[in-house]
This record gives structure tokens, C-alpha cells and sequence, in this order.
């Protein structure tokens, strides 16, 4: 959208119950009526319900659920992540499109964002289902100070940020199945690919890739996914816009990433892990690339690492797997 019609938007949002003028229009844009009235139209294209009355102005009835920047922006309340905001209606994957923009030096909390994915990536090269109009897809762009060796811990940051800002969004208690995906009950709404670029020993950016089913109507799932995905609007039982999950996400992402880069580690956000895990105390199935290992999940170290009692007793440290409830 162009920064016009950014403009056009919020003038019309700051009146909600009365009409902006034509001319009002005119005069804080700088171009002419026919220039605005094209705006308008545009908008009404993009399916904004924009009334227009003769001598009165226009006036915003609708809008339509879209994740662009400009619905984004409007009621965003964080002050790092998504300052600056990319919005595509289509792309591969926003992983890629961040990875490029990262290494060209984009700012740190550069959020990339687009309406469908055409090949959306999940963990262990499996793909993700990305439909248009119906999720959130988004990636992040941090670059903490930190080592190496703390990069896989910010997807724990960011699960907690997802479990509470879904839990918020639908009333319904969203947990962490450790490392990356979020449930409700026993069915997945929303998992984190973090991917990284390294310097040496020190991250030089990450890029936190999150989905998020947001009004993906649960019939509308693939065969494969049926019995294991689930969406928001299916939880919560009506559609929820997509920029207001978006805000929601980042409203809590960005303390306790603060948080987590200014200790140094995730030590300090491991209590409120726990707090949003159904991991923990659960029979387990962990599929590592070594194997399986099968136990109780008996708890989480200041690293991150989870610690799985087996049958025989011996705690396994497990730092990357797929998890399975046995
Ligand atoms: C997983 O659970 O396997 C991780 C899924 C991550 C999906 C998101 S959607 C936005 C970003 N772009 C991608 O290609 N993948 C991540």
C-alpha cells in the first residue's frame, strides 16, 4: 500500500463516526480531489467499505483483514519489533525474503510479513501450510548480542510470547510443546522456524520465523494435517484479525526478548517457559537424528535443554528433537 493511502486510512480511523473532508484530504496529502478520489477508489478495491456523500467526505465503514503494514502500524504498540514492516500478498517463504534483507543490513526488529506463502517452510525441511487470507505468516529479524551457542534458545523466547499472546487472543489456554510449536489441547496452531547467519563465534542476525493458523477454517486442512492442526478461529469459535494477532504477538514478544538479551540468556525467561509448557512431567517420545529416546519429561536447564528421565533411569540432555506425547 502506498503511503498515500496509509495516510487516507488513518485520517479516516481518527474519525471513526464522522466524515473527513475531501478537501481536509487534499491539503495534508498535498495533491488534488481527483488524486484523493483515485486513492479512495483503490482502497475501496483493496475491500474497504468507504463511504463517500456529497459535500460531506467519506467515511471508513469496514475494513477488510488484512496483515499489510498500514493495519499493522494502526494500534501497534511496541517500539522495536516491526518499526519497519515488508508486506508481500505472496511470496516463497518470509524466511528467504528476511535472510536477503538481514544480510543487506536491515534493521534489527524488521518484521517480514506476507498474505500466502507458495513455499513455506517448516523445521526439518518439512513444508508449511500457508494459504492466502487466512494466516499469519511473519518473520523477525534480531540481532541479540550473544553467542553462538544461545541462538536455538530464542525460539523458547518466542514460544512463551506465542502461548500468551494466544491464550489473550482466544481465551483459551494455548502450552508449549517443547522446542517450537504451540498447541491447544492436542492439535498444533502455530510453530517457530528460527533460522541464523554467525560470525565466528557471535550471531550476526536471526531470523524467527513464525505461522500461525489463524482463520483457517479446520476443514480446510490438508488430509495429513487434519487430525493434528488446528487454527484460532476453530478454538475460538469466530475469525480474529490477523493484524491484531500480529500486534498481540509482538506486544508480547519484545519484553521478554529484552529481557532475555539483557541477561544474557535464557535463565531469566525459563520460569515463565515452564509456566506455558505441557511439556514438562509428560511421557515422551524424543525423535533425535541419533534416535529415539523415550521417558518423562522431567524439566528444562537454564540453557534450554530438556531433561528426559529414561526407563532405566538416566537423564538424557535432549538440545534438538521432535517430541512426541506417548
Ligand atoms: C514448524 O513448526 O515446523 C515451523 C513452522 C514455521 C512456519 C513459518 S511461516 C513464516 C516463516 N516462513 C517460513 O517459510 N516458515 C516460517
Amino acid at each position: 500500500m502506498q503511503p498515500t493511502q496509509d495516510t487516507i486510512l488513518h485520517m479516516l480511523r481518527e474519525r471513526p463516526d464522522d466524515y473527513v473532508s475531501g478537501e481536509a484530504m487534499c491539503q495534508a496529502l498535498g495533491v488534488s480531489r481527483t488524486a484523493v478520489w483515485k486513492h479512495i477508489k483503490d482502497l475501496q478495491d483493496a475491500g474497504y467499505q468507504i463511504e463517500a456523500v456529497r459535500n460531506k467526505g467519506y467515511r471508513l465503514l469496514d475494513s477488510p483483514d488484512l496483515v499489510t503494514a498500514a493495519e499493522i502500524r494502526e494500534g501497534l504498540t511496541t517500539f522495536l519489533l516491526g518499526q519497519n514492516i515488508v508486506y508481500r500478498d505472496t511470496i516463497d517463504s518470509t524466511n528467504n525474503l528476511a535472510q536477503q534483507l538481514a544480510a543487506n543490513g536491515a534493521p534489527e526488529g524488521t518484521l517480514v510479513i506476507a498474505d500466502e506463502q507458495t513455499s513455506g517452510r517448516g523445521r526439518r525441511g518439512r513444508n508449511w501450510f500457508s494459504p492466502p487470507h487466512s494466516g499469519v505468516w511473519m518473520s523477525l529479524i534480531l540481532r541479540p548480542n550473544l553467542p553462538l551457542a544461545h541462538a536455538a534458545q530464542i525460539t523458547l523466547v518466542a514460544a512463551v510470547a506465542l502461548a500468551r499472546a494466544l491464550t489473550r487472543l482466544t481465551g483459551q489456554t494455548a502450552g508449549i510443546k517443547w522446542p517450537n510449536d504451540i498447541l491447544f489441547q492436542k492439535k498444533k496452531c502455530c510453530g517457530i522456524l528460527t533460522e541464523m547467519e554467525a560470525d565466528h563465534d557471535q550471531i550476526h542476525h536471526l531470523v524467527v520465523g513464525i505461522g500461525i493458523n489463524v482463520n483457517v477454517p479446520e476443514e480446510d486442512f490438508p488430509e495429513e494435517l487434519s487430525e493434528i492442526a488446528t487454527s484460532l478461529q476453530a478454538v475460538k469459535g469466530n475469525k480474529i484479525p490477523r493484524a491484531k494477532v500480529v500486534q498481540t504477538v509482538l506486544a508480547e514478544f519484545e519484553p521478554l526478548y529484552r529481557r532475555y538479551v539483557d541477561n544474557g540468556g535464557f535463565a531469566s525467561i525459563r520460569d515463565d517457559w515452564k509456566a506455558q509448557s505441557i511439556t514438562i512431567g509428560r511421557d515422551i517420545v524424543a525423535q533425535t537424528a541419533q534416535g529415539e529416546i523415550r521417558g518423562k519429561a522431567l524439566d528444562i536447564d537454564e540453557f534450554g535443554v530438556l531433561l528426559v528421565e529414561k526407563e532405566d533411569g538416566q537423564v538424557a540432555k535432549i538440545y534438538s528433537a521432535d517430541i512426541l506425547f506417548a
